[in-house]
């Protein structure tokens, strides 16, 4: 798989399929397997780039914090690298933090948006001080710890109990995330600025994607995007938590293959 020197980094990436590019953003502190699912159903009609964040999977980490606007900005160089003026931006929960700064920031480099299990407001002071709790604990105690606290809440306790092959999977991204990376990504996600004000502006079309039992961004959050963004489609996967995309792949392929193709 190719590597890219972004912004003074090695950043690991993949690129497959032809025809309307699509940009998939993973969350934290998973990595590009994260769609794995995604990638061949997609990739028919589509060439999909989807990108290691810095500090996750093969890319390498920085110690400042990543900011939404950093890892968004990795993104555009990303696709300067690979002389992609436009595209659809997809992100997941963090995913979806930098896809929403990357409009903020890219608006006419944006074809379309996906924004799945995610939401627009900043941190609350409480949520921040547990985040820089998490970085230190990634930092002197490394990822398994933050694995085990997290898994109950990113998936139903159905795929919990049925589905031993995606808890495995969902813990073995976050067993391999680098604890720097996920320390800078946690200060980066504490740090961002709340884009409730830019959603009434934004004017691609916009899909929303999110799990009926999303623990960590609710399906309040979606709603909230859905009403604000003009024209926006939400559509609720049941029998889902937070990481939507696994737990429901077919669903939410559908879902996403329909958006591009009206899109
Ligand atoms: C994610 O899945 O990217 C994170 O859980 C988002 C967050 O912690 O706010």
């Amino acid at each position: 798989m190719p590597n890219a020197r972004i912004n003074n980094l090695e950043m690991a990436y993949t690129d497959t399929g032809a025809g309307h590019p699509v940009v998939l953003i993973h969350g934290y502190p998973f990595n590009r397997s994260l769609w794995a699912d995604q990638i061949p159903a997609l990739s028919g009609n589509n060439r999909i780039i989807a990108p290691d964040l810095r500090g996750f999977g093969e890319s390498d980490a920085s110690p400042e914090p990543s900011t939404m606007n950093r890892l968004a900005a990795d993104v555009a160089a990303l696709m300067d690298h690979l002389e992609i003026p436009r595209a659809t931006i997809g992100g997941l929960s963090m995913g979806g933090y930098v896809a929403l700064a990357f409009y903020k920031e890219f608006a006419s480099r944006v074809r379309a948006l996906v924004l799945a299990d995610t939401r627009a407001q900043a941190d609350t002071e409480e949520a921040k001080q547990t985040r820089a709790q998490q970085a230190d604990k990634a930092l002197s105690e490394g990822m398994a710890g933050i694995a085990d606290a997290m898994l109950p809440k990113l998936l139903t306790p159905e795929t919990v109990s049925k589905h031993p092959e995606i808890v495995k999977r969902v813990r073995d991204m976050m067993l391999k995330t680098k604890p720097e990376g996920a320390a800078a990504a946690l200060r980066g996600m504490a740090e961002r600025e709340d884009q409730t004000g830019l959603l009434p502006k934004i004017s691609v079309p916009t899909l929303i994607l999110v799990g009926a039992e999303d623990a960590i961004t609710p399906v309040a959050d979606s709603e909230k995007m859905h009403h604000a963004i003009k024209g926006s489609s939400l559509v609720v996967l049941d029998h889902a938590g937070h990481v939507s995309n696994m737990e429901r792949t077919q669903e939410f392929n559908q879902a996403f293959l329909r958006f591009l193709s009206q899109s």
